[in-house]
């Protein structure tokens, strides 16, 4: 090896060195500049529909927990359901599929119909498929409009704040089973 190879090799092992020291360093913690990441900002409407299918051969939403007292409740209080239910880009069944929502919801107020909501939109459509938004908030599901606060996200979705607003678009009686438009309004990185 030349004299200036030899410089040159050490310049590099020293780069290299300089590049890598944080993570050598077992500095717990570091302040970043957030200036960079501030001009990324976005804020985000996605538009679907949610599909709460409890009944039939195939349900995407089950019963795991109730109360003693849940099936004499006049808002089934202490029931709580797991989901993965569908969402799609229209309202109905068979149009695309651009997410799922998984979580628990359970009724939660002993006087009015009310439930607690706890899930992740898990997203598969385009730049949004493998991010997630999670959600946790009261749904008064009689209302016409229900709010409910995103409380996070990862993916595209990182640093996620922000609220979705619910509607019925569709609910039987007799089955139980439910269409609903979200409209999500999202400030992300
Ligand atoms: C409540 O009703 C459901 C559905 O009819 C039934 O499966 C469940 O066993 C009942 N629970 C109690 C505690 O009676
Ligand atoms: C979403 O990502 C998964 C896993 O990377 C991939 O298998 C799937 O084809 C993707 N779906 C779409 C619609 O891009």
């Amino acid at each position: 090896m030349d004299r200036a190879a030899g410089i040159f090799l050490a310049i590099t092992i020293l780069t290299l060195s300089l590049i890598s020291l944080p993570t050598n360093s077992h500095q717990f913690s570091t302040k970043l500049n957030k200036r960079e990441m501030a001009k990324r900002e976005k804020l985000s409407h996605l538009h679907f529909y949610f599909h709460d299918i409890v009944s039939g051969r195939s349900p995407t939403a089950v019963r795991v927990a109730e109360a003693a007292a849940t099936n004499s409740s006049a808002t089934g209080f202490g029931i709580m359901m797991l989901m993965d239910d569908p969402l799609t880009a229209g309202p109905d069944a068979g149009s695309k599929i651009v997410g799922r929502a998984q979580g628990i919801y359970a009724s939660a107020d002993l006087s009015r119909t009310g439930l607690m909501m706890a899930l992740n939109f898990a997203f598969l459509e385009g730049k949004f498929n493998g991010s997630t938004l999670s959600v946790l908030g009261r749904n008064a599901v009689f209302s016409a409009v229900r709010e409910m606060p995103i409380v996070g996200g990862s993916g595209v979705f990182r640093f996620a704040r922000g609220y979705v607003h619910a509607r019925t678009h569709f609910f039987d009686f007799k089955t139980l089973n439910a269409v609903v438009q979200y409209d999500v309004y999202v400030l992300h990185y």
